[in-house]
C-alpha cells in the first residue's frame, strides 16, 4: 500500500483488515487486489447519484489488475435497502458470473455500503468484500466495523449480519463533490466519537467548527483518521456488541424514534443523531450523572455544525413507544448510553419514565 495515506488498522484476528485514508486513496485500490487471490470477475456496487461520478474510475482501477468488473446501479436512497433490490443485484452477480472469490466492492454511502455488505455476506455464501465510502457518514460510520443489513418494511437493518470488508480505502477526495447537508450529517457522528471516546476531539470540535464545515483539508483528514480509530478500538474488543460496541449508540435510541415519527428521510441519520445526543445529554443532567453546562455545550456544537437540536412534528408518547421496539432492546429493557463529561459513558438499563419524557419534551420544538 502506498507510504503516504494514512492507515488505520482495525484488529479483528484473521478477519483484520486496514483503513485506506486519504486525497487520492482509491488510487491504492489497484495494488491492493492485486496482492490479493481474488477472481478475474468483481461487481461495484453504486447508486444514481455516485455512480456517474466514480464507477468509470472504479472499474479502470480493478481493471488495472486484471480484474473485469460488472456495474450494478441501484436508484439512491434508503428505499434500496431492501431484499428486491438485493434479489435484482443477486442476478447481476449471477449474470456476470462471480464466483466465490469475486469481491463486491460497495461505492457510495451508508445504504451502497450496508446493502452491498449484505450481498457479499450472502451471495455464495459470502464473498470478498471492500468498501469504499464516499460520503463523510459513510467514512467515520457504516464502511467501518462489518455491521451489513437491508431494512423490513416494519424496520431499519433489521435483516442482517457481522461481515467485515477485506479494506476500507476513503478518498478524501470524495467529500468535495458532497452537499452541505451531507457533511454536517458526517459531523453529528463524529461530534459522537468525541463524546463517547475523546475530550480533545470535543474540544478540537468547538474551535474549528467553520473550518470543519468549509471542509478544510487538515481538519477533516484529523477528524476522519481520529473518528476511524476510535470506531477501530471499539470494534476489534466487541465486534459483535456483546457490550463494549453499545456506547457508539449513544444519541441513537431517540435518533431511530425521530427517524421513524417524522418519516424516513426528512431528518438525515447525523441529523437525527444530534437531536439525540442532546435528549440523552439532557437524561445525563436529570440523573445528575453531568452538569448541565455539558447539555449546554452539545447544544451549541450542533448548532455550531448546522445540526438540529430538536425535532418538529413527533409526539413523545410516539417517540417513548418506539424506543421499546428498538433493536437494541432486550426483554423490554431500554440500555441508555449517557455522558458524565466528554471523553466518557455510562450505560443505564433503568432510566425513569418521566426523565426520559422530560428530555423528549425538551428535544421537540
Ligand atoms: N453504527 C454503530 C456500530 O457500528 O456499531
Amino acid at each position: 500500500m502506498k507510504k503516504d495515506f494514512d492507515i488505520v488498522r482495525v484488529e479483528l484476528g484473521p478477519d483484520s483488515y486496514d483503513i485506506v485514508i486519504g486525497s487520492g486513496a482509491l488510487d491504492s485500490l489497484t495494488g491492493f487486489v492485486s496482492g490479493k487471490k481474488y477472481s478475474r470477475s468483481a461487481l461495484i456496487i453504486t447508486d444514481t447519484n455516485v455512480g456517474p461520478l466514480y464507477a468509470d474510475r472504479v472499474k479502470a482501477l480493478l481493471a488495472a489488475a486484471g480484474i473485469t468488473a460488472a456495474v450494478a446501479t441501484i436508484p439512491a436512497g434508503e428505499a434500496s435497502k431492501s431484499l428486491m433490490v438485493a434479489e435484482e443485484v443477486y442476478t447481476t452477480a449471477i449474470e456476470a458470473g462471480l464466483d466465490r472469490h469475486s469481491p463486491v466492492i460497495a461505492l457510495g454511502g451508508g445504504v451502497v455500503g450496508d446493502l452491498s455488505g449484505f450481498i457479499a455476506a450472502t451471495y455464495m455464501r459470502g464473498v470478498p468484500f471492500i468498501q469504499i465510502p464516499t460520503s463523510l457518514l459513510a467514512d467515520v460510520d457504516s464502511s467501518v466495523g462489518g455491521k451489513v443489513a437491508v431494512n423490513h418494511r416494519l424496520g431499519k437493518n433489521l435483516i442482517g449480519a457481522f461481515y467485515q470488508p477485506d479494506a476500507v480505502f476513503i478518498d478524501l477526495d470524495c467529500l468535495k463533490t458532497l452537499p452541505a447537508r451531507e457533511i454536517s450529517t458526517g459531523l453529528g457522528e463524529i461530534v459522537k466519537y468525541g463524546i463517547i471516546s475523546d475530550a480533545a476531539m470535543f474540544d478540537y470540535l468547538e474551535e474549528n467548527a467553520e473550518a470543519v464545515k468549509a471542509l478544510d483539508t487538515e481538519a477533516v483528514r484529523h477528524l476522519i483518521i481520529r473518528s476511524c480509530e476510535i470506531k477501530a478500538d471499539v470494534v476489534s474488543r466487541d465486534e459483535k456488541e456483546g457490550g463494549l460496541r453499545r456506547i457508539l449508540n449513544f444519541g441513537h435510541t431517540m435518533a431511530h424514534a425521530v427517524e421513524k415519527e417524522a418519516g424516513y428521510g426528512c431528518y438525515n441519520h447525523g441529523e437525527a443523531v444530534a437531536i439525540g445526543m442532546v435528549c440523552a445529554a439532557h437524561i445525563s443532567a436529570a440523573l445528575k450523572l453531568a452538569d448541565e453546562a455539558l447539555l449546554g455545550r452539545i447544544e451549541k456544537l450542533c448548532r455550531q455544525l448546522d445540526l438540529p437540536t430538536r425535532v418538529e412534528n413527533c409526539t413523545v408518547d410516539k417517540m417513548y413507544e418506539d424506543i421499546f421496539h428498538d433493536k437494541k432492546t432486550v426483554n423490554g429493557v431500554v440500555s441508555w448510553v449517557l455522558t458524565p463529561c466528554p471523553g466518557e459513558t455510562a450505560i443505564k438499563n433503568d432510566v425513569p419514565e418521566a426523565i426520559v419524557r422530560a428530555a423528549m419534551t425538551y428535544c421537540c420544538a
